[in-house]
């Protein structure tokens, strides 16, 4: 594939300069890489848009247009990184100076995630996104615009499709009649150190679990789309966030991070720019439902949060217990579970009710079969990405519709948080603990009574 790569941003930077920070990050594990990362370096340039408006595209423009001399077609692909108060006018920018006249324009949004981050979600709840959606209509067609939602190239949850889908025995017990309850987690060791301001303005909630989570959940619970095209995934996608009901604050529990136990861990108020009264939610845990034939009565916990004791995304397929335990003399069986890890280690459990050997009577144990897949090399989520926008190919990005359905889920709990006359506040928790107090209590009154025995 040729291509050629242009950094675009008000700052004045050398080439020297702008190549430098493409090499720093780079870890070199060979000369060989070395060598490689010199010819990538040499399809990078800059230009500097400090002129500002229409000055800044020309200069822009007159790059493109010189890289592409001789060419017949040059397909164009703009990756944007930047809050969203900047998106509107960057994006009318390049489609009216920009937009490849011999080839196929593209258009990334990555919510802006540096230093001067503002806001990191596309919008900040239901109608700010539609407004966003409403800058981009004149410009830029659906099939035109990659939302990255760095989730969905990550490869277990690409592999929850082949699950699915892939495997007659899994899709048969797929429902209501069988799974007694789905949990899903994204929980993080680390604080927000260094990203205290950007966090105190988004909370876990608009971090994570409006967006990877959600699109998570989508790929579990929904129909089996009629091919894998980004059409047919998208719209069963968006339809089933549509059957799930948005997310009552009676059935949350949040909280913030205090400092660690031993004090060598932060508050999250002791980050800079945060304010001492911040009410910002570092973690949450909340239950939904989703109201269709399949999953109706089926309760999802979905958990996120940072500075707590382990860095775990997983998620929990708990299926009903069996009504044969009487026929056993312990009188004892496990539910069945299915654990799908997505990070860190890949893997894949299915825990059953296997026989203990012995002379005696029937004697069980609960073992968990591996179900893991070895060997290749996995792509990190961003490689992915990229390259299917480069391909054009829309699968893993997130479609308007799904953006919308899913705010729809989380914005009048949102909503709720931030109204300062409801005065809700966090519960503390400490640093690298499981949680605020109440958690289990909480988990445990969500579930569903016929649980027992895990
Ligand atoms: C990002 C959030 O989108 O996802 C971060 O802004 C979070 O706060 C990160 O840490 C988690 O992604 P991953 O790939 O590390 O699980």
């Amino acid at each position: 594939m040729d291509f050629k790569i242009v950094g675009f941003a008000p700052d004045e930077m050398s080439h020297d300069s702008f190549l430098n920070i493409i090499r720093a990050p780079i870890k070199l594990e060979s000369p060989r890489f070395a060598e490689q990362l010199e010819q990538f370096c040499q399809r990078c340039s800059y230009v500097s848009g400090h002129e500002g408006g229409e000055k800044s595209f020309d200069v822009l423009r007159t790059r493109l247009e010189q890289l592409g001399t001789g060419k017949k077609e040059q397909n164009r692909l703009f990756y944007m990184a930047l809050p969203p108060s900047i998106f509107p006018s960057m994006q009318e920018g390049l489609k009216k100076h920009c937009y490849s006249k011999r080839g196929a324009s593209r258009i990334i949004h990555r919510a802006f995630n540096g230093v001067f981050q503002i806001e990191k979600p596309f919008g900040h709840d239901l109608e700010s996104s539609r407004e966003l959606q409403r800058a981009l209509d004149p410009n830029w067609r659906e099939d035109e615009i990659f939302r990255v939602d760095h989730y969905l190239g990550k490869e277990v949850v690409n592999n929850l499709l082949v699950l699915r889908f892939g495997n007659e025995i899994f899709g048969a017990i797929w429902n209501a009649r069988h799974i007694d309850s789905i949990e899903i987690s994204i929980t993080e060791a680390g604080g927000a150190e260094g990203r205290g301001s950007y966090f105190n303005g988004v909370g876990a909630i608009r971090d994570v679990m409006q967006n990877h989570l959600t699109q998570i959940l989508a790929l579990l619970t929904m129909e089996r789309p009629r091919s894998f095209s980004a059409d047919d995934l998208c719209a069963e996608k968006a339809r089933v966030l549509d059957w799930m009901l948005p997310i009552e604050h009676l059935d949350t529990i949040i909280g913030q991070y205090g400092k660690s136990p031993d004090g060598n861990k932060p508050a999250f108020k002791d980050e800079e720019d945060v304010p001492n009264d911040s009410r910002c939610v570092t973690f949450c845990a909340a239950v939904g439902h989703i109201e269709n034939e399949r999953w109706a009565g089926v309760p999802f916990l979905l958990k996120a949060g940072k500075a707590l004791n382990e860095s775990l995304t997983e998620i929990k397929i708990n299926f009903k217990p069996s009504t044969n335990a009487t026929i056993f003399s312990t009188r004892a069986l496990c539910s069945n579970t299915m654990t799908i890890r997505v990070q860190p280690s890949e893997g894949v459990f299915l825990r059953i009710n296997t026989s203990v050997p012995s002379l005696t009577a029937q004697q069980t144990s609960a073992m968990d079969l591996d179900l893991t897949y070895h060997g290749r090399e996995i792509p990190e989520a961003y490689e992915v990405l990229l390259l299917d926008a480069l391909k054009g190919d829309e699968a893993r990005s997130v479609r308007g519709d799904e953006l919308d359905a899913s705010w729809k889920i989380w914005t009048p709990l949102l909503h709720y948080l931030d109204d300062e006359s409801a005065g809700v506040r966090p519960r503390e928790y400490a640093y690298g603990s499981h949680g605020p107090e109440g958690l289990e209590e909480f988990i445990a009154s969500h579930q569903r009574k016929s649980s027992e025995g895990s």
